[in-house]
């Protein structure tokens, strides 16, 4: 039977996040949103509730929970940062996921047990200069030399890029093949030739740590080769239709922040000798933006659903990527038009949503991928 309720864990999920995010997060968002300070206090402590490796099975020191868990707590935990949202979604559906699918036991021992309880933070490294949305085109290199790899090449936009430790990177390693002599490999922190680049100053999602990584001859154990020789395209593309799925649900928490702030403010605030939130220009933008959120929502739910049935999501999580971002930004733009000048000023949080929000439509493919991606599953579908 279709049911849209809540399991007893998922709502015990939600008030732990919610919890959490009140409690923990909010109290410092403003401030690290305008230094850019890194929340590795706030990681640490997610990783003690075990929501840096929420779907990681128990075997590996993660919570085993399914992904309809992890898109609720992403949505509570962006509600109030969305900075700290995207540090959890690479961490879990980025790196997490990829390494428990893809890699050796002795990989998993090694690296996704201390990913999985917060010790360590992971990063996915597939972003080039020359190589966002076009990801085949791939120039860092990785050369095979007796038992190891020879890794040069810089990787771009990367998450977490400062702070991790562990990063899984994508390299060229037989170019003839193009994008199927992809392959991907798992690097630490302090290789030699291994250097953080420049930190990236953004428009949002400003206490999150973004910043370029430049290797130089990194020699890497064929032990560290992530799946097989030139599986990393596909990896790299698998592990993004999951992480899509997060994105979506962090989009879903800036627009629902969105909305319960115009909404108090709308019932607060007085005009023409009356609440604002009386007038039909305002119950409009309210009801718009409630009933496009809650459609973001079953998109998402939905991606979720797919993924933990086992069912094909690759158009599903296309779809809720690209529909919650929109809605993010939508709301965002609402709230601050719903706020007026104030939504224009530091003091109310809604200027911060709409920063915020504008990346949900960039990072993980951006919203045009997202559509050539819907279309080619529709073809694949129609074709029979
Ligand atoms: N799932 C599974 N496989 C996929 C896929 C998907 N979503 N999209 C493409 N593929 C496969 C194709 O089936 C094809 O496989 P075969 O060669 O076996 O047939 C292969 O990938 C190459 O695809 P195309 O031939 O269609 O190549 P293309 O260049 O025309 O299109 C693309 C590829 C869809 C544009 C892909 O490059 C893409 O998704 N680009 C966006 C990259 C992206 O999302 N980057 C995010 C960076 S990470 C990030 O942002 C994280 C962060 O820090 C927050």
């Amino acid at each position: 039977m279709l049911s849209f309720a809540l399991t007893e864990t998922h709502r015990m999920i939600q008030d732990t996040a919610r919890e959490f995010a009140q409690n923990e997060i909010a109290p410092s968002a403003v401030e690290r949103d305008i230094t850019g300070e890194f929340p590795a206090e706030i990681v640490k402590k997610l990783g003690e509730l075990g929501f840096m490796g929420m779907m990681v099975s128990p075997e590996w020191g993660g919570s085993g929970l399914d992904t309809i868990s992890y898109v609720i707590a992403m949505e509570e935990i962006s509600k109030v940062d969305a900075s700290v949202g995207v540090i959890m979604s690479v961490n879990n559906s980025l790196v997490c996921w990829e390494i428990e699918e893809y890699g050796t036991e002795e990989q998993k021992e090694r690296y996704l047990r201390p990913l999985a309880t917060g010790e360590k933070l992971g990063a996915f490294c597939l972003s080039e200069p020359q190589a966002g949305s076009d990801a085949t085109h791939q120039r860092t290199t990785a050369v095979r030399d007796g038992e190891d790899w020879i890794i040069n090449g810089t990787k771009n936009w990367i998450t977490n890029g400062s702070s991790a430790d562990v990063y899984v990177v994508f390299a060229q390693t037989d170019p003839a093949k193009r994008h199927r002599g992809i392959t991907a490999f798992i690097l630490e922190k302090g290789m030699e030739g291994f250097e953080i680049g420049k930190k990236e100053d953004k428009l949002g999602i400003r206490s999150s740590d973004t910043c370029s990584l430049h290797f130089t001859n990194v020699r890497v154990p064929d032990a560290n080769r992530l799946g097989g020789v030139g599986q990393g395209f596909k990896i790299a593309m698998q592990t993004l239709n999951g992480g899509r799925i997060g994105i979506a649900a962090q989009a879903l928490g800036i627009a629902q922040a969105s909305f319960e702030a115009a909404l108090k403010y709308a019932q607060e605030r007085e005009a023409f000798g009356q609440p604002i939130a009386n007038f039909q220009a305002i119950q409009f933008k309210l009801s718009d933006m409630a009933t496009n959120i809650e459609a973001a929502r079953l998109l998402t739910y939905k991606a979720a659903y797919h993924k933990d049935t086992g069912k094909s999501y690759i158009k599903e999580a296309a779809m809720a990527k690209l529909f919650a971002s929109r809605v993010a930004v939508e709301s965002a733009l609402e709230a601050i038009q719903i706020h007026g000048g104030y939504g224009y000023v530091r003091e109310y949080l809604v200027e911060r949503y709409l920063r915020d929000a504008k990346i949900t439509e960039i990072y993980e493919g951006t919203s045009e991928i997202q559509h050539i991606t819907i279309a080619r599953e529709l073809y694949k579908e129609f074709q029979g």
